[in-house]
């Protein structure tokens, strides 16, 4: 089975589409928000802690499984338990990966029908119409054909990368576009900073207010740093499995917690100072990219240009974010069911961009799920993958550490290919034990406020 996998073609190239893939609209677009409804660094401190304390963890057990078993989730769990129940985690990450890129997909064409309104130099005209921004972006997402026709595109993108392979798709666009990435991001930072005001932002983003922290948002930052690292659903076991044995995964695993850190925190700052020094609310909620942004970019010299590079920047996060999605489903079709790469891309491709149709028309008039409140299917994929799907995969992944598959097996493989390292066995148990805890604990409260309505 493991003759002729595909394999990445270098280190750093591993290591550049996992970070690809962690780095995302998670660290762009859901962190500047989500900090700015939570205190801001209070709520900074805790996503922090969960990345170190739960993340990495997980991440390290999912590279470990995927190289150890040179095959995808399913295939993966199920050769380390000889075929045994476990392998529904497997399909369970499967399962995630249509909610979540049928949805990711859709904001994945916001970000390119926004990056041309910048360059139009359109932004004006938004922030001086007669509803402003919120009115123009409500009745964009509510249209039943323009958001449809972007989302399309962005979909028919990732399709183009995952046909062409590990090798010649995701790793070369990984190293193409993380760079661009980067480089755009320290422009924008640059910009914030000598912004009028700015200290305010950083001030916001990095000074705890713990009365504005709420447990909900100590669970949303737990469930957001699965969603950030791309954790819970087998992504990391896939790319894993694409390895070969001299790679240290420990040190790999550290550079995509930092690089995927390091951009949430630079994006925050971009963001907050900008926010600041022109004086709108950072508790904007979803809205803060879409609604706010463009309102703000006109008033800064050269905004038109800041406007087109931030929305850009945020497509080629989400494009190499996308990709990995899409690989997970992929691999599971040529891995168990012998398809050909060709067949399982377009035709898995295909029925995602179909289900991502639903959720953009659940923005306007078509949303079946009006009578359900607030809800719509944008909202209900997000809640169920952030702080159901993910968390649940994460949690029984430690959990299959932990009792099924051993920590030592976890260690020798994490050991292997990182030179004289060697980790004692009893913190590494208590290491996952921790982890294993604290996302039960935060699953519990979920369940028991969705049950009894407790918060
Ligand atoms: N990590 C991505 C982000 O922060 O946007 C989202 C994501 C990608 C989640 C891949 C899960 C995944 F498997």
């Amino acid at each position: 089975m493991t003759n002729g996998r595909e394999q990445w073609s270098s280190k750093f190239g591993f290591i550049l589409a996992a970070a690809g893939s962690a780095v995302g609209l998670g660290n762009i677009w859901k962190f500047p928000h989500m900090a700015g409804e939570n205190g801001g660094g209070a709520f900074t401190l805790i996503y922090l802690i969960c990345i170190l304390v739960v993340g990495l963890p997980i991440l390290l057990a999912e590279f470990t499984l995927g190289r150890r078993t040179q095959a995808s989730p399913v295939g993966a769990f199920s050769a380390l338990s000889d075929g045994s129940r476990w392998k529904w985690l497997g399909m369970l990450g499967v399962a995630s990966a249509f909610v979540i890129l049928s949805f990711y997909g859709v904001i994945g064409g916001w970000t390119i029908k926004y990056s041309l309104l910048a360059l139009a130099g359109s932004f004006s005209d938004i922030a001086s119409s007669a509803g402003g921004a919120q009115a123009e972006f409500d009745q964009f997402v509510a249209n039943p054909v323009e958001p449809i026709f972007w989302h399309m595109i962005f979909m028919g993108l990732t399709v183009l990368i995952i046909l062409k392979g590990v090798k010649g798709g995701i790793e070369k666009w990984s190293k193409a576009l993380m760079p661009i990435l980067l480089g755009i991001l320290i422009v924008l930072v640059i910009r914030g900073v000598t912004l009028d005001g700015a200290m305010e932002g950083i001030r916001f983003l990095f000074s705890p207010k713990w009365g504005d922290l709420t447990t909900e948002g100590v669970v949303l930052a737990l469930g957001h740093s699965f969603f950030t690292i791309s954790l819970g659903m087998g992504t990391m076991i896939t790319y894993g499995s694409y390895l070969r044995k001299d790679q240290d995964l420990l040190r790999a695993g550290l550079w995509v917690i930092f690089i995927d850190t390091a951009i949430a925190l630079l994006a925050g700052v971009a963001i907050f100072t900008a926010v600041f020094a022109l004086g709108q609310n950072p508790a904007g909620g979803p809205g803060l990219i879409f609604v706010v942004l463009p309102t703000i970019f006109p008033q800064m010299p050269g905004g038109a240009v800041f406007g087109f590079l931030f929305f850009a920047l945020l497509f080629v996060a989400a494009l190499t974010s996308a990709i990995s999605i899409l690989e997970v489903v992929i691999a599971y079709f040529i891995d168990e069911k012998q398809w050909s790469r060709t067949q399982a891309t377009l035709a898995f491709g295909g029925i995602i961009t179909m289900l991502g149709i639903f959720v953009s028309l659940s923005f306007g008039e078509y949303n079946v799920l009006k009578s359900f409140g607030e809800m719509n299917f944008f909202s209900l994929m997000d809640n169920m993958s952030s702080k159901y799907m993910l968390p649940i995969g994460g949690f029984l992944t430690a959990v299959f550490v932990l009792t099924r598959w051993g920590v030592p097996e976890f260690l020798k493989e994490l050991q292997t290919g990182a030179a004289g390292m060697k980790i004692p066995l009893i913190p590494a148990i208590a290491v996952f034990g921790f982890a294993g805890l604290v996302v039960a604990y935060i699953l519990l409260y979920e369940v028991f406020k969705v049950m009894f309505g407790a918060g």
